[in-house]
């Protein structure tokens, strides 16, 4: 845990350092649940939206019938007439339980609380005084507790009964565990730290963040609101879309009417999101902005279940596809109860980040709901008519949505290594690198002259303009060479092209593979190297 945790906090620190992911507005302090990518993070995540782009909407795969899929691509505005969120069921369901600590303020998920406790600082030590014996009984250290609470406590946890009121609370926990026997466990420990406080409010939890009494759970709507217009009244209020997926159904009649497509088809968007969470956290996993790629997928009733089964596997494959190939990617499929009361069937792609396993995207077959709701609300007709079998039906919908953040977060994540490369002394340094799949990778190729003299840099630079129109490429001429390696290295970069004494003689340079650190001579006229990047870009 601590490691994994150790882990995060290094991969923070290096999007930061290296330019892939700042805090927003950092210059006045940030704010919570929101984040600016920076010029490698901006690449990473074009690149990770343009190959989602080419694989759904572009040159889509072929369906199980061996004929490509039939895929359009759609822009919608974030704001919509707010009848769309009355129909979509989102004014009145799309909230979550929030409660909030009496003493420190913060807002929190009520269904996330235990969660959160289990990873608290103050719950981490203060469980270090109860030792659990083999039968299940909990001894209390009380004499250590009371230090604890008297000093470290009034930092950590000063909303704490136990650290505002020590000697009778630990007198009650002790009290307790002998009363209760092996039933005392060291959750029960926990729970009991601000058992005084409990005894007094009748509350169960205590704050996560500083131990402090929280309010009793309330419903949170997490749509974000704003005004239309110059009158800031209930009549011009509008909210920020918080799923990109309503435009798409808002649209459906659009589409059918204004291009050739028949069901089955899919229609396709990436787009801004907005969700006033109540507890942004682990990095930009949750966030109040951040950007989904969505699809749509309309087809007969009868076809659902095998074309949701095709699209759980296509999106599963997909991720593979673009390097979480590791034991940590997962597919669950959900049970009945955790079913929205409109989906027949859901799966979640899992990835295991280092503060947990969670999800990335999530395919579930929405029915008819959506179409039937904007047709009741709308007063629209919906259906589809199938001039061949002359049957008329509101199509089913399989719905595959991901997030682009979530999804840049698990590739940074499962690019992050650590290992050893030599210096410009061969020497073996501690070195970071991102493994990224070549087409994400934010730079391609990065050319270096060896050093600045004798006609390299002016060689080097004509290698990086013959590679610019191509892909992203990189000059830099600064430092050893072995440091530029790893600063490459960092940034994902998967070759670099280095022109050295003997690209005057022979006209080859060298490049050095990201992964194996293997270089090798290869001629450096432009078609020769373009060709061999393209080439090894697309293994
Ligand atoms: N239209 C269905 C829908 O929006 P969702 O599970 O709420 O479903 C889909 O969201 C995807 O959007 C998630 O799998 C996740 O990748 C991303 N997402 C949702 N909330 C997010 C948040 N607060 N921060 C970052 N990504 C989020």
């Amino acid at each position: 845990m601590a490691n994994e945790q150790d882990l995060m906090e290094r991969i923070v620190a290096l999007a930061k350092r290296r330019g892939f992911i700042y805090p927003s507005s950092e210059i006045y302090g940030g704010i919570n649940g929101f984040w600016d990518y920076g010029p490698l993070g901006v690449e990473l995540k074009r690149n990770l939206k343009d190959a989602w782009w080419q694989d759904i909407v572009r040159c889509p795969p072929a369906g199980p019938d061996g004929l490509p899929l039939q895929m359009v691509g759609l822009d919608c505005s974030i704001i919509m007439n707010p009848k769309v969120w009355e129909a979509s069921g989102h004014l009145s369901g799309f909230s979550d339980p929030m409660v909030t600590c009496k003493e420190c303020k913060k807002h929190q998920r009520a269904d996330q609380i235990m969660e959160q406790l289990a990873k608290s600082d103050w719950v981490q030590e203060v469980i270090q005084f109860c030792v659990v014996q083999p039968d299940g009984r909990a001894i209390i250290h009380g004499k250590e507790l009371l230090g604890w609470a008297r000093k470290r406590g009034k930092k950590i946890a000063p909303g704490l009964a136990l650290v505002r009121n020590p000697e009778v609370t630990i007198s009650w926990m002790i009290e307790k565990a002998a009363h209760d026997g092996p039933a005392f466990t060291a959750q029960e420990f926990v729970k009991h730290v601000a058992t005084e406080q409990f005894a007094q409010t009748g509350l169960v939890t205590p704050c996560p963040y500083c131990g402090g009494p929280l309010t009793e759970p309330r419903q949170f709507n997490l749509m974000f609101k704003t005004f239309v217009g110059a009158m800031e009244d209930s009549s011009a209020l509008a909210y920020l879309r918080p799923e990109t997926a309503q435009g798409i159904f808002a649209n459906y009649k659009n589409v059918l009417d204004t291009t050739r497509i028949k069901v089955p088809f899919g229609i396709a968007q990436i787009g801004k999101a907005f969700r006033n969470e109540i507890n942004p956290r682990n990095f930009t996993f949750r966030s109040r902005e951040f950007e989904q790629m969505e699809i749509e997928f309309f087809c007969h009733p009868s076809q659902a279940d095998p074309w949701y089964a095709w699209w759980r596997d296509a999106r599963y494959k997909w991720y593979v596809d673009h390097g979480l190939k590791s034991s940590k990617l997962r597919l669950r499929d959900h049970q009945k109860e955790e079913l929205a009361h409109y989906a027949r069937a859901c799966a979640d792609v899992e990835y295991e980040f280092p503060f947990g396993i969670s999800e990335l995207e999530g395919i579930a077959n929405r029915t008819d709901f959506d179409l039937a709701q904007h047709q009741k609300f709308s007063g629209r007709d919906m259906t589809y008519f199938d001039d061949e079998t002359k049957e008329r039906f509101i199509p089913y919908v399989i719905e595959p949505s991901g997030g682009i953040d979530r999804a840049a977060l698990a590739f940074l994540c499962e690019a992050y290594a650590e290992d050893e490369a030599p210096d410009e002394n061969g020497a073996m340094q501690r070195r970071t690198v991102l493994r990224f799949h070549p087409r994400l990778a934010p730079v391609k190729a990065a050319i270096f002259p060896l050093v600045k003299k004798d006609g390299m840099p002016e060689k080097a630079l004509e290698i990086y303009t013959a590679l610019r129109p191509h892909m992203t490429a990189f000059y830099d001429e600064k430092g050893a060479v072995g440091r530029r390696y790893r600063r490459q290295d960092e940034a994902g970069t998967p070759f670099c092209i280095t022109v050295d004494g003997q690209t005057r003689e022979d006209g080859t340079v060298t490049i050095r593979d990201r992964d194996s650190m293997k270089q090798e001579r290869i001629a450096s006229d432009a078609p020769t190297l373009l060709g061999c990047l393209q080439d090894r870009l697309r293994r």
